[in-house]
């Protein structure tokens, strides 16, 4: 008799069990939320992003204060680094941390008014964001700056600590090696032979290669604004070929590539594109448009913990047009978590196979309790 009950009170405890996790997984709790942070630091006007995997917080440049912070997840914000050394109100841009050397790598570049000046520099993160270097970013022979200046605008990183850097405006790349020498990296003629979108307007119709990413196979993949084309790279020769895609990503920014299975981000200030390669990105698909909130002008993207999208609202066009001056300034901005509905599908394909499972273990459930119960029921009279 005692060994019937037993089984009976497990028989009872499975069901419950089973029942408890089902309703965890349908009526997804706050785990499961978007994660959204909202951060306050009065006229910061961030346009650069990234994550520090080691760290586990996020890293923001600030519009015009010469300052890099570091944001946590529950929006805790820290300055980390203050360089004086920068020229006066310089701005940072692109922003990528070199996991090897454990360095944090940023664009700096001085808008106009100010007097022309765009470099790479490096602060160790090891010693709290002591810099290692400030690179001035050589101009093409010939150029004079004073007419049209160029502007250090992303950066990716290899694994030996090399720097790739893109020259929006003058449409090359510059490498800046881990000691900080810099040079002009890539100039391909492919750069300036594909056509301005109709619909550029002013804030884009002059800004070319933008986002970039590095590609362990030994090449970079890098997008450019004003065309919204995407070009290989190679890592040696600085060969660009252009990668055939199903679309064109008019107006892109920062870009961002998922470690797990390749996935490459790529923001603009209304959507985010999700792109994904089988040949090394001879070709691309682009297989997701996320739309954004154009209002918090969205500048870059970077993948968090856990393989999470998120994407910067650093409201940059308000804090360049000038607000930023006045004692209005903006004191709250944005880094939010993207989700792919596409990319959810296969989730909810585990969901129902779960619940599949469930039935037909109440099924079994019931059909053993009624044996039982006869059972019993037998013994009883
Ligand atoms: C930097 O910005 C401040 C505040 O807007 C301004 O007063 C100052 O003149 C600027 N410095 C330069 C070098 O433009």
């Amino acid at each position: 008799m005692s060994s019937s009950s037993t089984r009976c009170r497990s028989f009872f405890v499975f069901p419950i069990l089973f029942a408890v996790v089902l309703f965890g997984l349908l009526f997804p709790s706050s785990a499961d939320k978007r994660h959204v942070i909202n951060f306050r630091s009065p006229g910061l006007y961030p346009e650069g992003l990234t994550w520090d995997p080691r760290d586990q917080h996020f890293l923001v440049g600030s519009l015009h204060s010469r300052t890099i912070h570091s944001v946590s997840d529950a929006g805790v914000i820290e300055t980390l680094i203050s360089d004086l050394d920068l020229p006066e109100n310089a701005t940072i841009l692109g922003l990528t941390v070199d996991s090897t050397n454990r360095r944090l790598l940023a664009c700096i570049h001085s808008l106009p008014p100010l007097p022309p000046f765009s470099a790479l520099a490096a602060y160790d993160l090891r010693s709290g964001g002591r810099r290692v270097f400030l690179s001035p970013l050589p101009s093409l022979p010939g150029d004079d700056e004073d007419i049209a200046r160029d502007v250090a605008n992303d950066v990716a990183v290899d694994f030996k600590g090399n720097a790739y850097v893109t020259n929006s405006a003058k449409n090359f790349i510059w490498k800046v090696d881990r000691d900080g020498a810099a040079s002009i990296f890539s100039r391909s003629p492919l750069f300036n032979s594909q056509p301005v979108a109709a619909d550029a307007d002013a804030s884009f119709r002059d800004c070319g290669l933008n986002g970039i990413v590095y590609i362990s196979k030994g090449y970079l993949l890098v997008v450019q604004s004003n065309t919204g084309k995407v070009f290989k790279v190679d890592e040696d020769s600085g060969n660009a070929r252009l990668v055939l895609l199903n679309g064109d990503l008019i107006a892109a920014d920062g870009m961002a590539r998922r470690r797990r299975d390749g996935t490459i981000m790529v923001v603009s200030q209304t959507k985010l594109w999700l792109l994904k390669s089988q040949d090394s990105w001879s070709e691309g698909v682009v297989y997701d448009e996320i739309d954004l909130d154009l209002e918090g002008f969205p500048t870059a993207v970077t993948v968090g913990e856990r393989d999470r999208i998120y994407v910067l609202y650093g409201r940059v066009m308000e804090g360049i047009m000038g607000s930023y001056k006045e004692e209005g300034a903006r004191e709250w901005f944005g880094i939010e978590e993207v989700w792919s509905e596409k990319e959810g599908g296969e989730d909810k394909i585990w969901l129902y196979v779960l619940i599949g499972f469930g039935f037909a273990y109440f099924c079994f459930w019931r059909f053993q309790m009624k044996k039982l119960i006869t059972n019993m029921d037998k013994k009883i009279t």
